[in-house]
């Protein structure tokens, strides 16, 4: 039994939600250019779901499915107004979601239309409990979802309690477009493996957004961001990012397992980048961007991912920093369930083996002679 470090290029299940062949990316076969300039992200969430475009009948019902849920009960926010000041914005988001199970009558139900709804309650109330938490900790009430705008609208909404500019709408959606789903990755995979114990969703989904806080994976948005403030200005990246090679760090929001030749979502996060930094009027995140970016790509040979360009497209869109998780976390909710709804579908066990590097032998020594 050899190990290999990190699975690498181990094909650990079969899919159909999304996937990765060549550098192209589609969700169930579409590509991801097509939906990026064309799809709602209710639309994707449809079908990641159930496999198909909604037709119009179908994407209306969604929707009102969708805002009938976005309400999150009484006691999730009372929780979100008792914790620690300060507190990360994953882990409360983490802590909200997994007590949400506790106010589920069918948390623990696993027929597959229970599921489903469970899947609709939790893309509806995800953005509601980010929105909130941003609000309680600046000491501010929750505001509650409205009706009739999309998932991107009411976050802004419920984040700001201002009627958002379409062109915010707009950037939103197609970054939790672009977001969604993303084959085998490490919180998808965590996800998977939580449910094929035959555990709960709400299990599932707690195990992935663990998974996804971290800054190898969505956290990496966060410290993107932090970089770019730490460079400050064009004048300063040259030396920043030589420093950074020449002491072997990690250049966050560049390189990916899978992708070799560039994520191909970056191209439309930087085209957004760009255009929301001409609305702006603040163009010196996107320039600092595009500058690390050619320094990066020249000397390591190392493209950006889907993290890099995001983080200044949401702070273009006056988001704070330590959201860029969490709103990685709304989109790819949509992608959660639809992996766990499959692994239900075909469940077995994921046990893999470990190759043991311990000692061969070795004697038990009672306590009193150690
Ligand atoms: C996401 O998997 C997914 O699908 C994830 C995701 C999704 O949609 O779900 O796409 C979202 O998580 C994007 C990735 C966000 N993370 C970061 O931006 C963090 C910075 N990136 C790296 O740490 C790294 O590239 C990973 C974690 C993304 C991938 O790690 P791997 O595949 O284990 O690669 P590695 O760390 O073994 O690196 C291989 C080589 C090393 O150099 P050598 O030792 O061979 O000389 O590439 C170098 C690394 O040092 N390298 C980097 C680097 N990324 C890789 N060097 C500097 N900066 C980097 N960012």
């Amino acid at each position: 039994m050899t190990a290999t470090k990190g699975l690498e290029g181990i094909v650990a299940t079969t899919s159909s939600i999304s996937s990765i062949i060549d550098g192209v990316l589609t969700y169930r076969g579409i590509n991801i250019d097509d939906l990026a300039e064309q799809a709602s992200f209710e639309e994707v969430v449809y079908l990641l779901w159930f496999g198909k475009l909604p037709t119009q009948s179908e994407l209306d019902q969604l929707n009102k499915d969708l805002v009938e849920n976005a309400a999150v009960p009484s006691q999730i926010l009372e929780q979100l107004k008792m914790y620690p000041k300060g507190v990360n914005s994953m882990a409360a988001l983490r802590t909200a979601i997994s007590s949400l199970a506790l106010y589920d009558k069918e948390a623990n139900e696993m027929s597959r239309e229970a599921n489903v709804r469970k899947a609709i309650r939790l893309q509806a109330q995800v953005g509601t409990i980010v929105a909130a938490f941003a609000r309680i900790r600046e000491g501010k009430e929750p505001i509650a979802p409205k009706s009739g705008v999309s998932l991107a609208h009411n976050f802004l909404y419920m984040l700001t309690g201002e009627q958002p500019e379409d062109i915010a709408v707009e950037a939103l959606n197609k970054a939790l477009v672009l977001h969604a789903d993303h084959e085998l990755n490490a919180s998808t995979f965590a996800a998977r493996v939580t449910v094929a114990t035959l555990s709960d969703i709400y299990s599932g989904i707690t195990s992935a957004i663990g998974a996804l806080k971290g800054p190898l994976h969505g956290g990496a948005n966060e410290a993107v961001m932090a970089m770019l403030e730490e460079i400050g200005t064009a004048d300063n990246v040259e030396s920043y990012v030589n420093r950074k090679l020449e002491n072997k760090e990690k250049l966050m929001g560049f390189g990916h397992r899978v992708y070799k030749n560039g994520d191909p979502r970056a191209k439309h996060l930087m085209k957004m980048s760009e255009e929301l930094g001409k609305i702006t009027g603040n163009m010196n995140w996107f320039n600092m961007s595009t500058q690390i970016e050619e320094l990066v790509t020249s000397k390591k040979g190392l493209k950006p991912n889907v993290d890099f360009y995001s983080a200044s497209v949401y702070t273009s869109l006056r988001i704070p920093r330590d959201l860029f998780t969490p709103i990685f976390a709304i989109s790819r909710m949509s992608g959660w369930t639809a992996h766990i709804l499959e692994q239900y579908e075909n469940n077995r066990l994921i046990r893999p083996r470990a190759e043991y590097t311990g000692p061969a032998t070795a004697p038990y020594v009672p306590i009193e002679k150690r």
